[in-house]
This record gives C-alpha cells, sequence and structure tokens, in this order.
C-alpha cells in the first residue's frame, strides 16, 4: 500500500464532502472547504493519499501559538491500519515546528474510537460542552500541551 499527506488540492473537495456525509451525517460543505482553501490564512489542511486515491483528511487552524482541529476522518476501508494516527502525528509535528504550544479538538463524548487515540497521543481532558452537537450528543474538548 503507498500513502502519502499533501496539502488540499480543489479536487480533493468533492471527496471530502461526500467522506463527511456518510461517516458524520453532515459535512462542513463544499462552499466552506473551498473558502478555507482560499481565503483563510491560518486553515492548514491536508489529505491522505492511498494508492492513488483519496483515503481521508485533517484539517487545522493555527495562530501564533495555538491550534485547533477542525475536523477529521479516515476513510471506511483504511481505519484501524494505523493511518488517523499518522495523520495526527504529522499535524502534531507541524505544530512543533512552527512553535505552537498548545493543540486543541472537540470530538463526542461517544466517539471512544477517537478519544482513544487522541489520548494515547498526550491529549487530555479540558471541559466538555453540553449538548453541542445537533443530536444533543456532549462534546469533550481535550487539548495538547506542547514543548
Ligand atoms: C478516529 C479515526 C480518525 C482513527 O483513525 P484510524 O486510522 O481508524 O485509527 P488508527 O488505526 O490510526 O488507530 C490509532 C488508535 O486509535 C484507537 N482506535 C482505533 N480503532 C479503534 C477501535 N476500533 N476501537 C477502539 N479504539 C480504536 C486506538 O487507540 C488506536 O491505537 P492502537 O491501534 O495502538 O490501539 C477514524 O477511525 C475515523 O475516521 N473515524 C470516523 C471519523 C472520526 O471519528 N473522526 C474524528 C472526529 S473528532
Amino acid at each position: 500500500m503507498k500513502y502519502a499527506i499533501r496539502p488540499l488540492e480543489e479536487g480533493d473537495i468533492n471527496d471530502i464532502v461526500s467522506g463527511e456525509t456518510r461517516i458524520f451525517g453532515y459535512s462542513l460543505g463544499y462552499d466552506m472547504i473551498y473558502a478555507e482553501l482560499k481565503i483563510n490564512p491560518y486553515a492548514h489542511y491536508f489529505v491522505l493519499e492511498i494508492d492513488g486515491g483519496f483515503g481521508g483528511y485533517i484539517g487545522l487552524w493555527i495562530y501564533e501559538e495555538s491550534a485547533e482541529i477542525i475536523n477529521f476522518f479516515v476513510a471506511e476501508e483504511y481505519q484501524g491500519l494505523g493511518f488517523g494516527k499518522l495523520l495526527m502525528e504529522f499535524v502534531i509535528e507541524l505544530c512543533e515546528s512552527v512553535n505552537v504550544k498548545t493543540i486543541s479538538l472537540e470530538v463526542r463524548k461517544d466517539n471512544q474510537k477517537a478519544i482513544n487515540l487522541y489520548y494515547k497521543l498526550g491529549f487530555t481532558y479540558s471541559h466538555e460542552r453540553k449538548k453541542y452537537y445537533n443530536d444533543s450528543t456532549d462534546a469533550l474538548v481535550l487539548i495538547k500541551h506542547l514543548r
């Protein structure tokens, strides 16, 4: 299996929208992702390419010493193979290289898979946002402090 992590391109947006809709039941939407790519100077989006096809993506905002993960998924057929960890480690290294001090993210309280991954990578619990998602599920806010 050949894989690469590369910056998002306009041609990836449809894959992201359909992947998000399948996996989360909703998407950030074409226009928002397009704006992130073209006009948001703080946005950094990366695509995981596997065997020349779309395998997932991760998007974050970096503003001075803070970063926030905006969205992140691995396509269903490639989950559980280490790619989620790879994408997260990639953005953690990127943040370290530009002197980010804290990375934060929100995760559904019932998303044990993702929570396991984040804890494994050194994120810790910060606080909860009650009924944050459309279906009233709470969000956990997790933070990782970098050196
Ligand atoms: C969460 C997600 C990104 C993880 O990516 P992945 O490629 O499947 O995960 P990896 O194979 O890299 O596994 C990394 C760690 O995640 C956790 N994990 C992965 N699959 C798991 C499972 N089925 N059950 C419990 N924990 C699991 C484990 O801690 C694992 O480490 P380990 O293999 O050493 O035990 C991916 O499953 C996904 O896209 N899920 C749907 C979208 C989503 O939830 N995105 C995050 C939104 S906050």
